[in-house]
């Protein structure tokens, strides 16, 4: 429970862990160096992200030279796709992703389609999976990158990207993930998955907001989107922002010790929360699957009535959730990702996504399968589409 109430919109973005917070503070006014001054100054910020870098790289098994700080996810997903299009141009202009994309994929492609170049966007089944033999057909000479979410940040679906990965690297074609919501939170290892590029963000694995990785294995032709003074081996210009890149790092530090504790408990209390849900809501449905699903994940939707309304209603209850991603919910235009999956259009504006975190109490799951029934109920007596559904 926050000072407002009970928080489960984790998805959207976490707080910062205490842990995180005491060990970025210095960084703001005592070790505040430009990492690329040569004094003192300059060089204590410069081996405290070179530790990041390390601390980072470690999770994924990756090498630190491998790791880019960006600013946002939003940043790392834009290099990739249009840093791998402006640089292997010349051998292709296709680029697969799926049609379950973060808008911040969607919109790259959508951009790079008005430049030229040929998007593939991969169908899901209903559970929100990608088929790797699909990916399989789709790569052709001129297939340049496959981009694929490893974890959907709306319904939580994982999906195989081990073996998407093997089938980019047999056709030597680069692969992307975007681990924004799986990173820290379920393992990945970058070599055994086979995956070239990866996007992870702070701010969604209890650090602040400011940082995110863009992994890019050794010898990717990949072109910068920011010119300048050369940091990031060129590949980010900008003065690093070492407060908060030290914060990703703790958020790693105890991901890395924590994750399979947290994770078996987040399963359990998601677990409960789902089942509750569906055996006390008549006309309830899960979306995402059943067991391929984050550990904190849970979005359902409701027959009869609007996602919107439950969350104010929630709200005033002093529950914070969410109807699908923070950055489509403003829209009042139905999830992309829950049309993918076959909901109509009016199914899906009745969803609503749950997403706990470190913080997340049993009592907390409780006190939402007491009072969410009864809102659900009141709510479809004053629904304008009672009429279309039987509950
Ligand atoms: C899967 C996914 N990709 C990318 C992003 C964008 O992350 P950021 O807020 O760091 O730009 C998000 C944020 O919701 C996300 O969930």
């Amino acid at each position: 429970m926050t000072k407002s109430g009970i928080y489960l919109d984790y998805a959207a973005t976490t707080p910062v862990d205490p842990r995180v917070l005491r060990i970025m503070l210095p960084y703001f006014n005592k070790k505040f160096g430009n990492t690329m001054s040569l004094h003192s100054f300059g060089q204590e910020a410069k081996s405290a992200l070179e530790e990041s870098r390390e601390e980072v790289a470690s999770l994924i098994g990756a090498e630190p030279n491998e790791i880019i700080f960006t600013a946002s996810a939003t940043e790392s997903n834009n290099l990739v796709l249009k840093g791998i299009a402006w640089a292997c141009r010349n051998k292709g202009k296709h680029i697969i992703i799926s049609s379950i994309e973060h808008p911040c994929i969607m919109e790259s492609a959508k951009w790079l389609e008005s430049q030229g170049f040929e998007i593939t966007r991969l169908k899901v089944d209903k559970y929100g999976l990608i088929h790797p033999d699909d990916v399989r057909k789709a790569i052709k000479k001129e297939t340049i990158l496959v981009s694929m979410i490893h974890a959907s940040n709306e319904i939580g679906t994982i999906q195989p990207i081990k073996e998407i990965g093997k089938i980019c690297r047999e056709r030597g074609v680069y692969f992307h993930t975007d681990a924004t919501q799986s990173f820290g939170k379920i393992p990945i290892e970058v070599n055994s998955m086979n995956i070239d590029l990866l996007s992870a963000s702070s701010h969604k694995m209890y650090g602040p907001k400011g940082a995110a990785i863009l992994f890019v294995r050794k010898g990717t032709k990949i072109e910068p989107l920011l010119h300048g003074g050369g940091q990031e081996a060129g590949l980010r210009s900008s003065t690093v922002n070492v407060p908060a890149i030290v914060g990703m790092a703790q958020a790693c530090r105890i991901a890395k010790k924590e994750m399979k504790d947290e994770g078996r408990c987040l399963t359990r209390l998601s677990n409960k929360l789902i089942s509750g849900v569906l055996r006390k809501i008549p006309g309830s449905h899960l979306n995402g699957h059943p067991k391929k699903r984050l550990p904190n994940n849970a979005n359902f939707w409701f027959e009869g009535v609007e996602g919107e309304s439950i969350v104010v209603q929630l709200d005033l209850l002093g529950i914070a959730v969410s109807t699908g991603s923070a950055c489509s919910s403003a829209k009042l235009e139905p999830s992309h990702v829950l049309l993918a999956i076959g909901l109509k259009h009016e199914e899906a504006h009745g969803s609503l996504r749950l997403t706990l975190g470190r913080w997340t109490k049993e009592s907390e799951i409780n006190y939402l399968l007491k009072v969410l029934p009864e809102v659900i109920k009141n709510l479809r007596k004053i629904s304008p589409f009672k009429k279309s559904f039987k509950f």
